[in-house]
Parts: structure tokens; C-alpha cells; sequence
């Protein structure tokens, strides 16, 4: 994931439409694990992309951003599963681990662009990469509860969607 010279709002609908694409898409995974606990484990993680792209609705909605239809972006990104389907559990962790540290400066490049008023979603949707990350460390160290910084981002997520809603 990696275009040039997009403006704030195109990034903004760029990132949207990746959350929307990584809920489906970690749904659809969830079918390709055997090992126990993984399938409610990628669950988990597609739940954090849908609470990540509750973030930026609001954003959305104050710049008036029309995204791609959601119910397309999702068939297609169940299209995109390839090589992960054949990964061993504990390999797709290392990689969660190892490789999805490259989306964070993405995401607070995002924020340093921003206006003063976005800037408190972009930080919450840059925790949304934090806490995967979190889980996948975890995971690899055997912590039985290794999904909880996830939860909880997912609980205060729909919290506050509850109370700005
Ligand atoms: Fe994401």
C-alpha cells in the first residue's frame, strides 16, 4: 500500500476503504486456520478494522468524501485472501508481527497531515494498527489472552460511536 502525491482526502478515503476491505477480509481468513482459537482470533482482528473505519466516518462526512460502495469493497477483498490461506497459524502471527509495523508511519503520516479537528480520530485509527501489532507479539509469546488489547480498542471504540451517534 504505498501511492504518491495523494491529498489528505484521498487518503482519507484511500485508508477508509482499506478498513472496510480488511473486515471482510479477516472474516473470510478466519475459514483458513484449523489451529485452536485462530478463527476467533482473525475475527477479533476484522472487528478492530471495522471499529478503525467507524473512526473515519465522521472525517468522511465533514469533508464531504464519497468512498467506493462498501458491499463491493468487501466481495472484492474476499477475492484477495492468496497466500495467506496457506500459512500455518503461528506463521500468519509472524507475519502480523514482523510486517504490519510498516502501516504505522503511514498512519501517523496521515495524522501529521490532518486539520486540528481529525486529529483525535487519526490517532485512534492509528491505535487500531498498535493494538493488532500488540496481539500478534503476544500471540507469539503464548499469552492465553493474547486478543485483549484488541477488546478493549473495540470497546471503546463502539462506545464512542454509541455516544456520538
Ligand atoms: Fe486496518
Amino acid at each position: 500500500m504505498s501511492r504518491r502525491n495523494l491529498s489528505y482526502e484521498e487518503t482519507l478515503i484511500w485508508y477508509f476503504e482499506e478498513e472496510i476491505e480488511g473486515e471482510a477480509y479477516f472474516h473470510a481468513l478466519a475459514e483458513h486456520f484449523d489451529e485452536p482459537g485462530a478463527a476467533e482470533k482473525l475475527h477479533v482482528i476484522a472487528e478492530v478494522e471495522r471499529c478503525a473505519a467507524n473512526v473515519m466516518r465522521p472525517l468522511l462526512e465533514r469533508h464531504n468524501l464519497v468512498t467506493r460502495d462498501e458491499n463491493t469493497l468487501r466481495a472484492d477483498a474476499v477475492t484477495k485472501i492468496g497466500k495467506d490461506a496457506n500459512r500455518t497459524w503461528p506463521e500468519y502471527v509472524d507475519h502480523v508481527a514482523d510486517y504490519f509495523p510498516v502501516y504505522v508511519p503511514m498512519f501517523e503520516a496521515l495524522e501529521n497531515m490532518a486539520p486540528a479537528e481529525d486529529r483525535a480520530a487519526l490517532e485512534r485509527l492509528t491505535d487500531h494498527e498498535h493494538v493488532t501489532i500488540d496481539f500478534a507479539i503476544r500471540e507469539k509469546a503464548g499469552d492465553p489472552d493474547s486478543a485483549k488489547p484488541m477488546r478493549d480498542y473495540i470497546t471503546l471504540c463502539d462506545s464512542e460511536a454509541l455516544r456520538s451517534a
